[in-house]
């Protein structure tokens, strides 16, 4: 994990550093730090914490340069202190990086660096990297970097400079790099957002990448030194879009932005004309016999309604697993399945590595993805981009319906294609698709966000929370626990309702909160049996019913409605209200939001 920028051009570096590093946090912020040359040395600063301390330091004693580093920091080798933040530098200060990864040999490389007299302060894997380049160096730095990189084994997006260059070099391996084209100023960024700002020309490193940048020019090499061309991609992403806009926090604003993100997600795939779903996949629908999903977190839950829908509607068997475990269970792959691999950010390492995994017995590969030149993106064989744009609050909400979103796109273009769903069927469930986002728009109405708001408060202080959906509603029930755990750290636990008699029942006290996905379906009536079964003892049910329901709600002690819709495409309108409810308990008990306890937005390491 971490965030990391580099500067080099005509402008006070500390400046563009600090913005930088502020659309970064969500990678991490357990320290930050920043290295400016500020003529001939190297300064650093840093420290434990968030970035605001880091800029409360700066603000009394400046820093002035025009090329320099920064880091933000989750933790991965030795505690978040002032010392184990990022930059790291050799003993004479004279070489400086910043690292975001894991070196997995670094203990291996420590022992012959402190044989040979290396002095190391930091307890972090990265700063053998600094060491390694010192002793490689010879006037050259970026063959120096070189040749560290051939030696060490892991992942990493690492920026370095020296005293004695008016340069900075740069290269990644599994963890994510980005290049920002000025006009006589470069820029580098672990995501698109802290570079937004001051440049929309943009390089996605590859992995195995090398650059080095001066402030009119960058040249672009392997490790071997050979010289490769990247294409500028121009970015169009309302720098807006990065931003709060008005709202409190960034997971408020991206719930809220649900219904643009969907319209992005459903309607540019929907041909008004023929009824059908258009999705600009190279991928052959008849080509394979079976599906695997891999994803992580909350995308695993939007795999699992996928699942569901791709089941019920092209009758292909789905199986559904989180990235860590796939990549070690020897799963049963050929030729003839194809692999989904579903992820917001296109980074998460595990996601990535069973992807390998998949790649490696020859599988077909989709990904469905919202990062746009994301790693995932270069390694599938297509990808179907989710459009939900930026999301930066670490909670994933406006991402996972349009993951959601996308998969039911799948689901219906699969089905049709290989003639399992009819057009009459196929045409109700389009209709629906449709409506999405209004009927989301109109879940977010100022009274029926009130009312969640009202209920999150009444049980705040409860200790656990109970979570309970069937079919399709099943994993939405697991995602608005994993969203309640998340940010409110109130422990929340999910089952299958018809699963509850089997032990969590156990659990049903007059103190423990239940909430039940009751809204339309054809098993309703089961899941009012399951109400009754926790109101015996003592639960209490908030029930998430449709629009004039008169059954489940009769059960209930709390009852949030949520428009009416199709079953199937029920569990995005769901989720939303779940959102909402874990967003204003997390409020009510006055934590931090976009910033959970040690959680990141996004994973690159194991
Ligand atoms: C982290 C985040 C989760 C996210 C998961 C997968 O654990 O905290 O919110 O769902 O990674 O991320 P991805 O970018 O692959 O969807």
């Amino acid at each position: 994990m971490c965030g990391i920028v580099g500067y080099i051009g005509p402008r006070q570096a500390v400046g563009v550093l600090l913005d930088g590093l502020s659309k970064l946090e969500y990678r991490g912020y357990d320290s930050a730090g920043i290295a400016v040359n500020t003529g001939g040395a190297i300064e650093v600063r840093k420290n434990a914490g968030m970035l605001k301390v880091l800029k409360g330091e700066l603000e009394t004693q400046a820093l002035n340069g025009t090329l320099g580093i920064g880091h933000t920091r989750w933790a991965t080798h030795g505690k978040p202190n002032d010392v184990n933040a990022h930059p790291h530098a050799t003993e004479d200060g004279q070489i400086v990086i910043i690292h975001n990864g894991i070196i997995e040999n670094y203990l291996a490389l420590k022992e012959s660096l402190q044989a040979r007299g290396h002095k190391f302060l930091s307890e972090t894997d990265s700063e053998v990297l600094a060491h390694l380049i010192e002793e490689a160096y010879s006037g050259d730095l970026e063959a120096a970097v070189r040749t560290t990189l051939r030696q060490v084994r892991g992942a990493y997006g690492i920026v370095v400079t020296h005293a004695a260059h008016r340069e900075i070099v740069a290269a990644r391996t599994v963890s994510p790099l980005v290049m920002g084209v000025g006009v006589g100023e470069m820029f580098l960024a672990s995501d698109v957002p802290a570079l937004l700002p001051y440049t929309r020309e943009m390089v996605f490193l590859h992995d195995g990448d090398l650059v080095v940048l001066h402030e009119g020019d960058y040249f672009i090499s392997d490790l071997e030194g050979n010289a490769l061309t990247r294409e500028v991609t121009h970015i169009d992403w309302d720098a807006e879009a990065a931003e709060k806009g008005g709202f409190e926090t960034f997971m408020l604003k991206e719930i809220y932005e649900q219904p643009q993100a969907l319209t992005n997600t459903l309607l540019g795939r929907l041909v008004d004309e023929t009824g059908e779903v258009e999705l600009e996949l190279n991928l052959d629908p008849g080509s394979f016999k079976r599906i695997s999903i891999i994803a992580c977190g909350t995308a695993f839950y939007a795999g699992l309604v996928g699942e569901y829908l791709i089941e019920q509607l092209a009758r292909i068997p789905v199986e559904v697993d989180v990235a860590s475990e796939y990549r070690y269970r020897q799963p049963l792959v050929s030729p003839d399945t194809l692999a989904i691999v579903i992820s917001q950010s296109g980074e998460t390492i595990d996601t990535l590595e069973a992807l390998r995994e998949a790649k490696k017995y020859g599988a077909k590969t989709l990904g469905v993805i919202n990062a746009k030149g994301s790693s995932m993106t270069r390694e599938v064989d297509d990808t179907l981009y989710i459009h939900a744009g930026p999301e930066i609050g670490v909670a994933s909400t406006k991402a996972y319906t349009s993951m959601v979103g996308a998969m039911l796109m799948l689901a219906l273009w699969l089905g049709r294609a290989r003639g399992t769903l009819d057009a009459a069927r196929g045409t109700a469930l389009l209709k629906a698709a449709r409506e999405l986002p209004r009927l989301v728009e109109e879940s977010l109405s100022e009274a029926r966000v009130a009312q969640i708001k009202a209920v999150a408060e009444k049980y705040a202080h409860s200790r656990d929370y109970l979570f309970l959906g069937r079919g399709v509603n099943s994993p939405t029930a697991f995602e608005g626990a994993l969203k309640l755990k998340e940010i409110s750290y109130i422990h929340a636990e999910a089952y299958a309702a018809g699963e509850m008699k089997h032990g969590p029942i156990a659990l049903i006290d007059e103190t423990l909160p239940v909430v039940v996905v009751a809204t339309d379906s054809e098993l309703l009536e089961k899941t009012i049996s399951n109400i009754q079964e926790v109101r015996a003892r003592g639960g209490k049910v908030i029930a998430i019913v449709s629009d004039g329901d008169t059954d489940a709600s009769r059960h209930a002690d709390d009852v949030i409605r949520v428009p009416r819709t199709l079953e199937l495409v029920s569990p995005i309108v769901n989720a939303v209200a779940l959102q909402l409810l874990a967003y204003f308990t997390a409020e009510a008990l006055g934590r931090d939001v976009d910033k959970p306890r040690n959680l990141a937005k996004s994973v690159t390491v194991e």
